[in-house]
Formats: structure tokens, sequence, C-alpha cells
């Protein structure tokens, strides 16, 4: 199959905040007293940040009012975002930078299809502000992973099908969200165990050889 597009999820593929979305999340967490661990965790990745929150409340014998879970929810947000002032175009890896070159090289139009509403500030942390063609993310969609929306929505502003772009994808939900929309997908770390991940990659720099 040839491509036109890639699409990539981003906290997880493009770069490593997943490690402070689990930060913080685990400082929140620890705060209430609720359990919170590494393998929970993964079931927050691709899931927007109220729906990660009741993931982890799951654990927790008290009930809490809307408002309470907004303020959780504002408390962990502003510790991610303190985290990610830490970040620079050092965290963006050479071997993703290399393999987006190489993408581009290729005339494949690159998109970013995020559920976060964090993904314009990150993406400037680490130098890729004007770097995609196509920004798809938490601000402008309804529904998160495994929902197909934030990639149907890539798909559109880049000008294509989905059977003609891939999906580039760490979590599980993600590839969901790929087979739902018609996607084809590439999956690393947990998403390349998907049953229905097209091409599971062992690495980010084996997708310049898939596309
Ligand atoms: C996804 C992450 O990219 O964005 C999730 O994998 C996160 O873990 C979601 O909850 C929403 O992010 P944010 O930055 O809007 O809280
Ligand atoms: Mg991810």
């Amino acid at each position: 199959m040839v491509y036109k597009g890639v699409i990539f999820d981003l906290d997880g593929v493009i770069c490593f905040t997943d490690r402070y979305h689990y930060q913080a999340w685990k400082e929140m967490a620890d705060d209430i007293g609720v359990y919170f661990d590494e393998k929970i965790n993964n079931r927050l990745r691709g899931v927007s940040r109220m729906a990660s929150l009741d993931i982890i409340l799951e654990r927790s014998e008290k009930q809490y009012t809307k408002e309470e879970k907004e303020r959780l929810a504002e408390w962990k947000n502003d510790r991610y975002r303190e985290l990610l002032g830490k970040m620079t175009t050092e965290d963006l890896s050479e071997e993703v930078k290399t393999t987006l070159e190489k993408l581009k090289e290729k005339n494949l139009k690159l998109a970013i299809g995020s559920s976060s509403k964090n993904a314009k500030l990150i993406l400037s942390r680490i130098g890729l502000a004007d770097y995609f063609d196509a920004i798809s993310d938490g601000t402008n969609i309804t529904h998160s992973k495994p929902d197909p929306e934030v990639f149907l929505k890539a798909a559109e502003y880049l000008g294509f099908e989905p059977g003609e772009c891939l999906v580039v994808e760490d979590a599980l939900a993600g590839i969901d969200a790929a087979v739902a929309g018609g996607f084809a997908s590439a999956g690393i770390g947990e998403a390349a165990t998907h049953k229905k991940v097209t091409y599971p990659l062992k690495n980010f720099s084996e997708l310049a050889e898939v596309v």
C-alpha cells in the first residue's frame, strides 16, 4: 500500500511526555490516598484527561463531585505543564528526527493526531511547532480515543481519506481508534501487541521501512 499521509500520536510516540503524565497523576493520586501504578497508567494512554481521572478514581472509596474532579484534573494539568516546562529540543530524539525527515523525503504529508490539549505546547518545546502539515488534538475533538474522531479530523485536515493514511500509535486505545476509523496502523510498545495492528514495530525508525 502506498500511503499519502502519516498521522502520529504525540505522547509516547514523538516524545516521552507519557512519563510526565505518569508523574503528575501519581503525585495527585498519592495526595488523595488512591493506589496508582504503571500498569493502571497504561490504561490512560490515548485517553482524555477527564476519562483518565475516572480510571484512577475507580480505586477510590470516596465519590467525587464534578467540581472536585475538575479541581483534581486542573491540579494534575498544572503540575504536568510545570514538568513540560523543563523540556527542550534535546527531548526530541535523533531517531525520531531522522525518521520524520526520511518520511518527508518520500513526499508523505505528516500530521499529529493526539488527544492532548497540550499538544501545541509540547511541539513548540521540542522544536516542532511548524513541522507538521496538520495538527488534530484535544482542542478540536469531542470524543477521545478509542473513538476515531481525532484521526478522522487529521485526515480531513491533510485532505486525504482514512484509507490513504497510516496511524502511528503506542496505545491500545489508539489502535482501536485507527481500526474504527478505517486506517492502517503501526504500533510501538504495547500497541505492537494489538491483534489488529497492521505493522507491529520494534522501534520508531522501522517506520521508514513500512511506508
Ligand atoms: C494523550 C495521553 O496523548 O493525551 C493521555 O496519552 C492524556 O495519557 C491525553 O490523558 C490528554 O492529555 P492532556 O495533555 O490534554 O491532559
Ligand atoms: Mg500515546
